[in-house]
């Protein structure tokens, strides 16, 4: 185990980094995101919650933004409940941000109605028969279907349709390749009413490597898309490529806006990115987990050694066991991967999972901690004292990425600001 700093510990064993862990910050008010969410989290809160860092957030933002120069904005990605920590939360806890990113058009209503009045880019596909509510609220689209650019113009609304062209350059999903990039653009030119506003690509392989030669082939294929443009005389304001971990290693791919979604939750984008970060010349940020994932627990009991516990009885008892249950299980997002394979902190100690998750319910062995008793709380994800689960931790023993196991927490659990 190498410790490298109090976000990170890097098992190394056979040359391969297999576990790393960060720390999570406490907390203490309480938000709510509508009055019809209201009465279902008054309902879930008691029991399991969510407590962000106040602090952390904008922090977190100040840290990316250092990695680039001045004049280059940051676009902060609050897409999907804000990456599971509460999009109505964590737009009050961002001041600083220039734009704000979501997928769908109902995420970006939603900043709208929460009262965000800066610019708001849709990543996602808006369907065709809604392009008006978009433009009505002057929110942005990320376009690469000619359909979407005839429908604009189609619109013929007194509010221009500000656009943003998504070039393909080898990630494989939304864009359009760089040998229709001219003909495409022409129809923008062409559609009255339609703005291009911006220039965008999104890199496939900079996360998952420690070598970034396929991201610098994605953006030497971005260079030829703004030759074009180029060539054509336009020079589109905004121009924005870099996710959390380009903004942190790839200068070069900063143009004029960041547009940064995990890195401000206070999560790296994944192991690789760190160690690059370290290896590499520049500074490194020190970002500061947002969100701690908490319960209570709902009942103590002793079992005989040999009892089994929970479904398909995978857990046989080798002691006589005090065991406490947990209201949570895998419909509040708490994964049922995680069954015999991780643990919670209890008093600052580590309590393992006993058995499978269920639907609502997990299982702890609690024989070893003093002083249990019912409804203390617990800590799933976050630190307590001198341990720390944190969401890479839960991903290692989740078989997934930080990134899914944050967004997956149930949007209808009580997310408090402390
Ligand atoms: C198009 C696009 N841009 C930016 C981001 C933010 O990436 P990250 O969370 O790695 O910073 C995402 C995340 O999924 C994305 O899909």
């Amino acid at each position: 185990m190498y410790q490298i700093d109090r976000h990170f510990i890097i098992d190394v064993t056979g040359g391969s980094c297999k576990n790393f862990s960060t720390a999570a910050g406490p907390e203490q008010c309480f938000l709510l995101s509508s009055k019809n969410t209201h009465s279902m989290l008054r309902a879930m809160s008691s029991l399991v919650w969510i407590e962000l860092d106040s602090e952390a957030p904008d922090h977190n933002v100040r840290e990316l933004k250092a990695c680039a120069g001045d004049g280059v904005q940051f676009c902060a990605v609050v897409k999907s409940n804000a990456y599971g920590h509460g999009t109505a939360q964590m737009v009050k806890l961002l001041p600083s941000p220039d734009w704000f990113a979501v997928n769908s058009l109902e995420e970006g209503l939603k900043l709208r109605e929460l009262g965000v009045q800066k610019p708001v880019l849709l990543l996602g596909h808006v369907p065709l028969s809604r392009l008006r509510e978009a433009v009505e609220s002057d929110l942005r689209l990320t376009v690469y279907n000619r359909e979407t650019i005839d429908a604009l113009a189609n619109l013929h609304h007194e509010k221009p349709a500000r656009v943003h062209l998504k070039v393909e350059t080898g990630t494989g999903r939304q864009g359009i390749l760089v040998e229709e990039i001219g003909s495409f653009v022409e129809g923008i030119m062409r559609a009255e009413g339609v703005e291009l506003e911006g220039l965008s690509t999104h890199f496939a392989n900079i996360e998952d490597t420690l070598n970034h030669e396929y991201s610098e082939h994605q953006l030497s294929i971005f260079h030829r898309a703004l030759q074009i443009l180029d060539s054509m005389k336009l020079t589109p304001p905004v121009v924005h490529t870099a996710c959390t971990a380009a903004s942190i290693l790839f200068p070069q791919t900063h143009f004029n806006m960041l547009r940064a979604g995990i890195g401000i939750y206070g999560l790296w984008p994944s192991r690789e990115t760190f160690i690059s970060a370290k290896m590499g010349a520049g500074s490194v940020p020190d970002l500061r987990p947002v969100l701690t994932w908490k319960t209570k627990i709902a009942q103590i009991k002793v079992l005989h050694e040999g009892s089994y516990i929970g479904y398909g009885c995978t857990y046989r008892a080798t002691r006589r066991t005090t065991m406490a249950v947990l209201p949570i299980g895998y419909a509040d997002g708490y994964d049922r991967n995680l069954g015999n394979n991780a643990y919670v902190l209890v008093h600052g100690k580590r309590a393992p999972v006993l058995g499978r998750v269920c639907m609502n319910l997990t299982m702890i062995d609690v024989t070893d901690i003093e002083g249990v008793s019912l409804e203390n709380e617990v800590v799933l994800l976050g630190t307590w004292g001198r341990e720390t689960i944190s969401a890479e931790t839960m991903a290692g023993w989740a078989g997934t990425i930080n990134y899914e196991i944050v967004t997956r927490i149930n949007p209808f659990l009580e997310r408090r600001i402390l």
